[in-house]
């Protein structure tokens, strides 16, 4: 069979979730560990959610007769995202917790959503409404996480003294720039890769825009008289995680690049969302203003890369 059959591509998608699933639930059986009270609550319920997702999932795969030995290889291949190893190894544990939680969801929602059209091309209904069931999960889950933005910052900025709260906004503003760079490579890349127009045009644009951020926020950073080394450190912060491997991974398909630039663009949706709240707490009224104007083009990035995820399955 040609490798790019409805069946072959179903199984492939089938097989990738699963891995997805089963990273996730490493993820959450730590994760309410990192953080406190309600916020932690959120982690425990979709620990359950997830158990159950990677079993429904696990079902569809044994019902297109994918062998255990196969599930082994993906999950084996699927490179750790090891969000809460990194959260735990920042200062601002439950700030990096959220921030990496929100994206791995979107990733998940992403995931399901190609899912649902690879099943729908193979004409398997079962698969095709599981996926949509799921992906409807992985957004509540989103939404939860949303919900503790102050929470998260809260919770971040508890050992934070008065007086630091300044450094404090440099380093999240060093910490969306380096974000913000991560990203721009990740958009230059893409235009190396053979991708429908569509999701180019929404790529590009969104390029163009990543680099007025990036000349925004460093200029912010000049007027507030942050030290030339915070951005390098915030390089290095990345650069010590696995988001290192997570951006050098590399997709080789339209339908994965879109479902990657989804999880970036969230990525920074919530990096945002943080910063918004420490430039309110130390009162930095430019910075609040510009990361609100930010926020809502990454917002309307991240909208409009899902809106050409059948477009970008088309050429998968
Ligand atoms: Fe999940
Ligand atoms: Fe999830
Ligand atoms: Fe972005």
């Amino acid at each position: 069979m040609p490798d790019n059959d409805p069946q072959t591509q179903l199984v492939k998608y089938l097989t990738d979730v699963h891995s997805i699933e089963e990273q996730a639930a490493v993820q959450m059986r730590r994760a309410p560990d990192l953080v406190e009270g309600a916020f932690a609550d959120a982690f425990r319920k979709h620990l359950g959610e997830t158990e159950s997702q990677e079993q429904r999932v696990r079902a569809r795969l044994e019902a297109h007769d994918a062998s255990p030995s196969r599930l082994k290889d993906v999950a084996g291949q699927a490179g750790g995202f090891g969000m809460v190893l990194f959260a735990r190894s920042q200062p601002d544990t439950p700030g990096k917790l959220a921030m990496h939680a929100f994206s791995y969801e979107h990733m998940e929602v992403a995931a399901y959503e190609l899912l649902g059209i690879a099943a729908r091309e193979a004409g398997d209904e079962a698969t095709s409404a599981l996926a949509a069931a799921i992906a409807d999960e992985e957004r509540e889950m989103a939404g939860r996480i949303a919900a503790h933005w102050d929470d998260a910052v809260e919770q971040a900025l508890a050992r934070v003294e008065p007086d630091d709260l300044g450094d404090t906004l440099n380093t999240y503003l060093a910490d969306v720039h380096a974000l913000e760079g991560q990203s721009k490579k990740l958009l230059e890349k893409s235009r190396e890769m053979d991708v429908p127009e569509a999701l180019r045009a929404a790529l590009d644009h969104h390029l163009a825009e990543t680099e007025g951020h990036l000349e925004k926020i460093e200029r912010r950073l000049d007027d507030r008289g942050a030290t030339p080394s915070a951005i390098k450190d915030a390089m290095l912060r990345l650069g010590a995680l696995n988001w290192g491997a997570f951006f050098a991974a590399q997709p080789d398909t339209p339908a994965k690049l879109s479902g990657f630039a989804y999880a970036v663009e969230n990525l920074e949706v919530a990096a945002y969302e943080l910063l918004l709240r420490v430039a309110r707490r130390a009162g930095d009224e430019e910075t609040v203003a510009l990361t609100e104007s930010i926020l809502a083009e990454e917002k309307a990035a991240a909208k409009s890369v899902a809106d050409q995820w059948p477009v970008s399955m088309s050429v998968a």
